[in-house]
């Protein structure tokens, strides 16, 4: 029987290429973001290639506590069973803390970590109720250790989505529903556009996002994605004494 993944934020970036990908992959899908208009390009892209899919998509602000459980039940009543959920929807805006932009640290906490916690409840709402299903959160190699400067909040969020995805896998541990955390590198996305041209570690999208669909493949607990050269690195990141920690970064 064919597989169904919802994924979050799927209107560019890494959640687009994993619908590309994973449709390539024989699953259909279930794809939500704020712009429909990207959402209706991403399906027709998909349905061009793979006409046998089947692709429904819907508007969704993960702002918005109500639409997201709106939405994710909506879906689960299109397929019948939802087999794997990406929480993927994010944003990169961050400011030094105390310097007055105390605006878009709360937009990138609220939706990076709070708005996950929704789509998290959302999700195992529904695979409590079916027994069976397989979460995916994306949170960042930037986890691993508090960054500096406009990084801060960032990288609270994803520390914090991480240790969503570790306390259910523990909980879960030996049940049929399984936890995968993700803790993506550099991989070109409008997310980091700005950067990309002086960012020597950042591969493409279709590279990295291969690296994510395989990890999500093979359901493993947490993954670095690409392994190489993000595994050691985040090690590294870890602890490392403060002096090379403030020259790595
Ligand atoms: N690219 C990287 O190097 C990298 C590294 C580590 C982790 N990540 C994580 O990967 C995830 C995807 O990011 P990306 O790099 O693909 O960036 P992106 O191209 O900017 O995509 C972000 C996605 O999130 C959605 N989104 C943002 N705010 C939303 C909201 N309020 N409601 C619903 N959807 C929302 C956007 O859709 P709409 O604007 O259409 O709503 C878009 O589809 C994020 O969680 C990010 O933190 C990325």
């Amino acid at each position: 029987m064919t597989k169904t993944i919802l994924i979050t934020g799927a209107s560019s970036g890494l959640g687009a290429e994993m619908a590309q990908q994973f449709a390539r992959l024989g699953y259909d899908l279930a794809l939500c973001a704020r712009r429909t208009s990207r959402l209706d390009e991403v399906k027709a892209a998909i349905l061009a290639a793979h006409p046998e899919r089947r692709v429904e998509i819907r508007a969704l602000d993960v702002l918005d506590d109500d639409q997201v459980f709106e939405v994710f039940r909506g879906f689960q009543a299109d397929f019948g069973t939802i087999d794997r959920i990406i929480i993927n929807a994010g944003l990169g805006k961050g400011a030094p803390l105390g310097t007055g932009r105390y605006d878009v640290n709360k937009q990138t906490a609220m939706t990076n970590f709070v708005a996950a916690l929704v789509q998290t409840e959302a999700a195992m709402e529904i695979f409590r109720a079916q027994h069976a299903g397989h979460l995916v959160m994306v949170s960042s190699v930037s986890a691993m250790r508090g960054l500096p400067k406009s990084m801060t909040t960032y990288a609270a969020t994803k520390a914090g989505v991480a240790h969503l995805a570790e306390g259910l896998r523990a909980e879960l541990h030996g049940k049929p529903i399984k936890v995968t955390v993700l803790y993506p590198g550099y991989i070109a996305s409008e997310m980091n556009d700005g950067v990309a041209a002086e960012q020597k570690l950042m591969v493409s999208t279709e590279k990295g996002v291969a690296a994510m669909v395989s990890a999500i493949e093979k359901e493993v607990g947490s993954a670095c994605v690409p392994a190489l050269p993000w595994a050691p690195l985040s090690l590294l990141m870890k602890h490392a004494p403060m002096p090379l920690f403030k020259k790595l970064i």
